[in-house]
């Protein structure tokens, strides 16, 4: 495509000679170049507004597949954890269930023969038993837990921190102003991925004693933060790293949110804590709830 100055040039010296005529007439026909010259540069101009606008168009529409495809992938990721979960609570759990049982049953019959040895190694036998069991079903409740489909972002959430104190020793709270209010699924999980993700950090990384998950909607703007009073990090260096590239637990939250037009923010002062926030807008059907 020519410039539209160049342009501009070549109309001006397709004005004919006899359109240049000397003395009186050379003003009328220097403002009928100019004229040219101006009419060739609007046609560039509108010309240049029409590409750009059917490249913004172009760009617009891929920005709406890649977002389809991106939550097809997720969604896809979701339903396989979902099926993991399921296998693992129903095969090897069950399995481990009867196996349990049946243990159970022969050390009953074992202290009635008065084997004191035998007695031992089934007990323990039967505790490991049972702390796989414990293991296979907190497995499957973290790849999927069915109390988010059943009972929704509450119920998961309490869930959710009450394993992970056990676990860790770490004092998690949940204040929650949704009164187990339903939400979009895709919210739901959305926001359960980014708390596992944000308290996996805290536990990590932050050496905190404690931390807390906070959900509050404010009219259709759902708002959850994951504060710790744990040491903190560099917000800058770590600005630093997303910019130059790396990939991480953060950069993920950041894009799954995008994908549902929301945002993750992290504010930190090194040795006062680290506070995660997503503030997403909520779609007209979950005003009702
Ligand atoms: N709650 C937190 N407290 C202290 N540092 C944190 C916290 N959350 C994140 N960070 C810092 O941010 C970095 C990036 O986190 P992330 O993207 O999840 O990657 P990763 O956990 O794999 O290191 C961490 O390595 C850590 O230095
Ligand atoms: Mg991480």
């Amino acid at each position: 495509m020519p410039e539209p100055v160049e342009a501009a040039m070549d109309a001006q010296r397709q004005v004919p000679d006899e359109d240049r005529p000397a003395g009186t007439g050379t003003r009328r026909s220097e403002d009928r170049e100019a004229e040219v010259f101006r009419q060739a540069v609007l046609r560039q101009v509108e010309a240049l507004t029409a590409d750009n606008q059917r490249l913004l168009q172009s760009v617009v529409r891929s920005e709406r597949r890649f977002r389809t495809l991106a939550k097809s992938v997720w969604h896809v990721q979701e339903e396989e954890r979902r099926r993991l979960a399921r296998e693992l609570h129903d095969g090897i759990g069950q399995t481990l269930t009867a196996l349990a049982n049946q243990l159970q049953r022969i050390l009953d019959d074992a202290r009635g023969a008065g084997n004191l040895g035998l007695e031992h190694r089934l007990a323990d036998a039967l505790d490991l038993t049972r702390g796989s069991l414990h293991d296979t079903r907190e497995l499957s409740r973290l790849l999927r837990p069915t109390l988010l489909d059943d009972l929704g972002l509450d119920a998961a959430l309490n869930w959710l921190a009450r394993t992970l104190t056990e676990r860790t020793g770490l004092q998690i709270e949940l204040r929650s102003g949704l009164d187990e209010q339903r939400l979009h699924p895709d919210v739901e999980t959305l926001v359960f991925r980014i708390t596992q993700e944000a308290l996996t950090n805290v536990i990590r990384h932050a050496q905190a004693r404690s931390a807390q998950i906070v959900l509050e909607r404010r009219g259709d703007t759902l708002i959850l933060r994951v504060e710790d009073d744990g040491c903190g990090c560099d917000v800058q260096l770590l600005a630093d790293a997303e910019r130059a590239g790396a990939s991480g637990g953060l950069r993920g939250m950041r894009d799954r949110a995008e994908l549902f037009g929301g945002r993750v923010e992290l504010k930190s002062v090194p040795g006062d804590g680290t506070v995660v926030q997503l503030t997403l807008a909520l779609d007209p059907p979950d005003r009702t709830g």
